[in-house]
């Protein structure tokens, strides 16, 4: 196997390989750049075309290509070596990754094809992605497929040998002795790569009948939605480059995106942004443009995912776009031009609540969203003039500012102690949804998701956990005010019988609808909120 990597070696140039990562000049015969693994001013990074390696004066590091392929990507020597290969077409003889994990990926690589290759022969889908501007070569680019009816998909995995083993990704499920169900069947099929290409899942649209919009492959060991970014293996070389990334809400506004040349967009699964999301982003960007949908829902989303940009040094520049719309619509409507208007203007986020304080528009809680973004910076200089200038445009004094900035629960004794309870994760999942009247002081709640539902009602929205924004429910309404009843919350009665105008307790209400409670009445009981 080592002869093959010298192969390998001899046939790479490191000086192409390195250049595609960093921007090299020339200094000789060699070439140089700022050091890409340590904080470097000066260039002390130097390639040798001659030599084939790679050395910093400043902080010591060097190697070979594959070395710095494997201390950029952060992967293995070996895992770079087959990484190279790939890229420049050379065969490389190493056994393949034999591993069960290795396996998972070839597997889920091979069902990726089978779709795609369906897809030609699916009228419909085609006709779908067209209607939506989606072209030929992204729909190569990102291999979309469609996902016949289940039988041809177990008959492609008997052959191979491999439903079993399928059967542990959670994509397929077995209903009956010999009989599997696709979970993707009747759908338009968007595969799923990780940051180094391997294929870890999939997303599914529906295109008809019933059903939920969009299924996602359940989590397992290949598939962990919380690191996830879809576009991130697609556009990396441009995130890197252009050292920002576009967020975006939903799969079809990266793929259009990336057609209409925004190649740095990503996406969570269907999942909030979280901490893993922004430290996986850090690692190549330095600013980010957060693209939501232009409703509460984007809105929330960008109260939610902001802190975990800033708590790891990355720059936000929120993009507004228009009620109602999300990204691909809004392409598809104006053109790019215009989205591209939109980014190249957009302001870093504490420059856009310096200017609505200025111009006086809701000053009061922009000054508080200020103090609130404020406070998760990881650099914590930056943090103290941006407060500094706050406080000269507010003309209130600093230590004023400083003590109305948030407590970031960094202690992992916050983070982790204390489980949260199902019920309270499905109270505080209500709360994020329905945003109902509450008085927390009636609740029985653990001092942990007191502070989260305090956090939910001033619309903070942080640091609610994902455990809890993620929470698969059924109907939410129904559930939610169960969970007021198992929390023993007592509503004083006047407020009760003021918005329904009926003498009954809360319990006796819930009692009464038990097994859903229409969402007409409750409105009603709320007062019409
Ligand atoms: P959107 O409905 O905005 O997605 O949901 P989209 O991709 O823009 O949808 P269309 O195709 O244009 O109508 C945003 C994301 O939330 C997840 C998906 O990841 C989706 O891309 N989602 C949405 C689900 O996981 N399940 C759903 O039922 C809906
Ligand atoms: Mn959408």
């Amino acid at each position: 196997m080592s002869s093959d990597i010298d192969e390998l070696r001899r046939e790479l140039d490191i000086v192409d390989v390195v250049s595609d990562y960093i921007h090299l000049e020339r200094a000789g015969t060699n070439f140089k750049a700022n050091c890409p693994f340590h904080p470097d001013r000066t260039p002390s990074f130097y390639v040798s075309p001659s030599r084939q390696i790679f050395k910093c004066f400043g902080c010591g590091v060097g190697g070979d290509a594959i070395k710095f392929v494997s201390l950029y990507e952060n992967i293995s020597y070996v895992e770079a070596a087959k990484q190279l290969a790939k890229r420049y077409g050379i065969r490389l003889r190493i056994k393949e990754d034999t591993g069960e994990k290795g396996k998972t990926h070839q597997l889920l690589e091979k069902v990726a094809e089978f779709y795609h290759s369906k897809l030609k022969e699916n009228r419909e889908a085609l006709n779908y992605l067209k209607g939506r501007g989606i072209e030929g070569s992204t729909v190569r680019k990102f291999m979309l497929g469609f996902a016949p009816p289940s039988g041809e998909l177990v008959e492609l995995l008997k052959k191979e040998n491999a439903l079993e083993a399928y059967e542990r990704t959670g994509n397929i499920t077995r209903v009956d002795e010999d009989k599997f169900r696709d979970l993707f069947r009747n759908r338009l099929v968007i595969p799923i790569r990780d940051q180094r290409g391997r294929f870890v899942g999939f997303g599914g649209r529906l295109l008809k009948g019933e059903g939920p919009k969009y299924i996602n492959s359940p989590e397992s060991e290949v598939f962990k939605k919380r690191e996830l970014l879809f576009g991130l293996y697609e556009g990396l070389n441009y995130l890197r480059d252009l050292k920002s990334a576009i967020l975006v809400e939903g799969y079809f506004d990266v793929i259009s995106l990336h057609q209409e040349g925004f190649r740095n967009t990503v996406a969570t699964l269907g999942t909030s942004f979280g901490k893993e999301h922004a430290q996986e982003l850090s690692r190549f960007v330095e600013r980010v443009y957060l693209l939501f949908d232009g409703d509460e829902a984007g809105r929330k989303a960008m109260r939610l995912s902001v802190p975990h940009l800033l708590k790891e040094g990355v720059e936000v520049f929120p993009v507004y776009l228009p009620e109602g719309f999300d990204p691909h619509d809004f392409v598809l409507r104006n053109g790019k031009q215009a989205l591209r208007g939109l980014i190249e203007n957009a302001k870093n986020i504490f420059e856009l609540l310096k200017m609505r304080i200025k111009e006086g528009k809701d000053s009061e809680k922009a000054v508080k969203d200020f103090i609130y973004y404020v406070s998760f910076m990881k650099d914590k200089i930056k943090a103290y003039t941006l407060i500094s200038e706050l406080s000269k445009l507010t003309k209130i004094p600093v230590d004023v500012l400083s003590a109305r900035m948030y407590k970031v629960p960094e202690s992992p004794q916050v983070e982790e102690g204390g489980k949260l309870s199902f019920t309270e994760k499905v109270f505080l999942k209500g709360l994020l949804e329905l945003k109902p009247q509450i008085d927390l002081d009636e609740l029985n709640l653990s001092i942990r998701a007191r502070e989260y539902a305090r956090s939910i009602l001033n619309e903070e929205y942080y640091p609610v956990p994902e455990e809890v924004i993620n929470l698969k429910t059924r109907d939410i309404e129904s559930e939610f005010w169960a969970s007021v009843d198992k929390l023993k919350i007592d509503i004083p009665e006047e407020e009760l019988s003021s918005s329904v105008g009926v003498r009954e307790s809360v319990r006796e209400f819930i009692r009464k609808h038990r097994g859903g409670i229409k969402p007409s009445a409750l409105r009603r009981w709320r007062g019409g909120a």
